[in-house]
């Protein structure tokens, strides 16, 4: 049985001490229940002296905060509790989009909702807007305050209201937790340049050089181009100071207590306006050890197993999602590998899926894609991927060089060959990408753009290409709805909106050309949505029906894990989810010919008279004894 020790109940009793008896004892079963995922995560941290103080300090802040947890949102906790696996469903769908960009402020998402209702939301992720920085705020990763809203969208109050609206309609808000680096212009960074030695202990100083060389030996830059190196200069702080991103945001010492205990603050906080996904925004880079790249340390995962046992001692309703976009080997350890096994984020984004998804469509080969994917470890079954065919940031190409060699391609010419085909400048690309942050040290060359532009529609002048560009983006989205867990539309996609072309007419933007595809949501465009004959009326239309599709096959679910088959045809993947209901199996022609799959191995499944569950019509085997699949097709066959 757990059991935490009679010290840690003793710290939290005369806080709770007005509370009911049955709340009392709710939470002394949630202290006990949690203690050893806090104990052990902070142990595996901090060292033995700072423990204690640090543990007693978590203790009670988690029962204030459960003492002043508003009814409804305790009500909510309940719920998850009895349904700790709410998140896996095939009926989730995720929708992400920037507050100001998709309806102008708080209130008129309120408006809006019908419009989220008719996709099948379940999820809604509002980009940063908690106060950032003036002027370049890295698109709101720069936070000022963590406790008041961007003003221009609102008030703390409005957030509070609109995630109670959201609640009424069982959609639930998730936000950014931004937790690796402050705005130069937070109180604390503030107080640190004013000399606070306190403060000053926030963040990682350095009075010369030595050590950031030391460090930066080792250290890949995350923007070459307009922010290179990973220190700054400060002439107020007269020091030099971490920063991984731009030079205004002041990396946080994650082995100082005082930083997690502020955080943990931050998170019942925002749990308490009712916020019920965290997305630990560049959670890969909170600790650094020298001689290493400074991501995915061990010690990043036993922080975030101690914070979300925090989190669910006080508010369960609260589910952690990691976004670490990192190579394939390091990502899984996000959902929990190991000693953490599902104690770490209930969430992360599936960043080698969406990278795959591109690579699949350039080379019209499924290869590749079915070996990396199959490297990856099983997740545990109590987590989910968020997947996504592309989001607010710039692609990087994710493809381990061993997986590429395994399929005799080489993983440095392949990423060269998605840069140069994303960009357009391949032979016979459709492609309308920009390039971001080119590396000349390392050959990266990252990619921006809409999905619509990434799929060729920009450039498509006839029916017939315009047609296969639709077909790419819901294709794209077919195995992002397929894969199981929850998928999530990036704004504009729905209705096939392209690129930014002003993207740079903001001064604060210009030079980050990822804006490109964070464009000004085209209301007009969405009212021809269900005009099949418009591009945005084929690409909502193709997805609502995907999505209906997705809602009545319980082997969606998320913890049905995933097979790849073995590969047929090169240009055919072929994904099979198993389920006490039946099998289902996905298959996806990734290219534009009509590619056949063998007859015979859909009897081995059952599957010999299938249905495709999207149309609802019977397959037809032809008397080759294939089943053949138009170029771009996706079939989601059930018996
Ligand atoms: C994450 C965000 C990205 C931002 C970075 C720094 O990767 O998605 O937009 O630039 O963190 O906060």
């Amino acid at each position: 049985m757990y059991r935490a020790p009679d010290h840690a109940h003793a710290v939290a009793r005369p806080v709770l001490e007005t509370l009911d008896a049955q709340l009392r004892e709710q939470f002394e079963l949630r202290l006990d229940r949690w203690w050893s995922d806090l104990e052990d995560g902070l142990r595996a941290v901090y060292p033995p002296a700072a423990q204690g103080e640090l543990i007693a300090r978590l203790v009670r802040l988690a029962a204030s905060a459960f003492a002043a947890r508003d009814p409804d949102l305790r009500r909510l906790d309940t719920a998850r509790t009895l349904d700790p696996d709410w998140f896996q469903s095939e009926a989730m769908l995720g929708y992400a989009a920037y507050c100001d960009r998709f309806t102008g402020d708080l209130a008129g998402i309120s408006s809006r909702l019908d419009y989220l209702e008719e996709l099948g939301v379940s999820y809604l992720h509002l980009m940063p807007l908690l106060r950032p920085r003036e002027g370049d705020s890295d698109g709101g990763y720069a936070v000022a305050d963590y406790r008041s809203v961007r003003p221009d969208l609102g008030t703390i109050d409005d957030l509070k209201t609109l995630a109670a609206r959201l609640r009424e309609r069982d959609i639930s808000l998730v936000l950014d937790l931004v937790l690796n680096h402050v705005a130069r212009e937070h109180p604390w960074a503030q107080a640190a340049r004013a000399g606070d030695e306190y403060y000053r202990a926030f963040f990682r100083i350095f009075p010369d050089r030595s050590d950031p060389d030391a460090y930066e030996r080792t250290l890949p830059e995350v923007f070459p181009d307009f922010a290179p190196g990973s220190f700054s200069w400060d002439d107020e702080l007269g020091a030099w100071v971490w920063t991984t991103f731009n030079a205004f945001q002041w990396d946080l010492d994650w082995s100082n207590p005082d930083v997690f205990h502020a955080f943990a603050e931050i998170i019942l906080f925002l749990a308490g306006l009712g916020v019920q996904v965290l997305r630990l925004d560049a959670i890969a880079f909170i600790w650094k050890r020298l001689g290493t790249n400074c991501q995915n340390q061990p010690e990043v995962h036993a922080i975030t197993q101690a914070l979300r046992a925090v989190a669910r001692i006080a508010a369960p309703a609260v589910a952690f999602k990691a976004e670490a976009i990192v190579a394939p080997s390091d990502l899984v350890q996000y959902l929990g590998q190991g000693a953490h096994h599902g104690k770490v984020s209930d969430l992360a984004y599936h960043n080698s899926l969406m990278v795959q998804i591109w690579s699949m469509l350039a080379a019209r080969d499924v290869r590749l894609a079915a070996h990396a994917l199959r490297q990856l470890p099983p997740i545990p079954a109590t987590t989910a991927w968020i997947t996504y065919v592309r989001c607010h940031d710039d692609i990087g190409w994710a493809i381990a060089d061993n997986d590429a060699d395994a399929v005799g391609l080489d993983g440095f010419a392949h990423r060269a060959f998605l840069s140069d085909y994303y960009s357009g400048r391949f032979p016979g690309s459709s492609a309308d990408g920009l390039v971001f942050q080119s590396n000349p040290a390392t050959g990266d060359r990252r990619i921006s753009g809409m999905t619509a532009s990434l799929a060729g529609l920009e450039r498509a002048t006839d029916p017939e290409s315009v047609h296969r560009a639709i077909g790419r983006m819901l294709l794209a989205y077919a195995v992002v709805l397929g894969w199981g867990g929850v998928p999530v539309i990036w704004m504009g996609d729905e209705i096939a909106m392209p690129n930014d072309r002003e993207w740079d007419a903001e001064v604060a933007h210009a030079g980050d050309n990822r804006w490109t595809h964070r464009p000004m949501m085209d209301w007009d465009r969405a009212e021809s949505r269900h005009d099949r004959s418009t591009p945005a009326g084929q690409m909502f239309t193709g997805l609502t029906e995907l999505v209906a599709a997705r809602r009545r096959l319980p082997q969606l679910d998320a913890s049905v894990p995933t097979e790849i088959l073995p590969v047929q045809d090169p240009g055919v993947l072929p994904l099979l989810r198993r389920h006490p209901l039946g099998e289902l199996l996905e298959l996806i022609n990734v290219t534009d010919s009509w590619r056949p799959w063998p007859g015979e191995r859909l009897a081995e499944h059952g599957l010999a008279a299938a249905t495709d569950a999207i149309t609802g019509r019977r397959i037809e085997i032809t008397a080759d004894g294939q089943l053949w699949l138009p170029p771009y097709a996706v079939r989601w066959l059930i018996a």
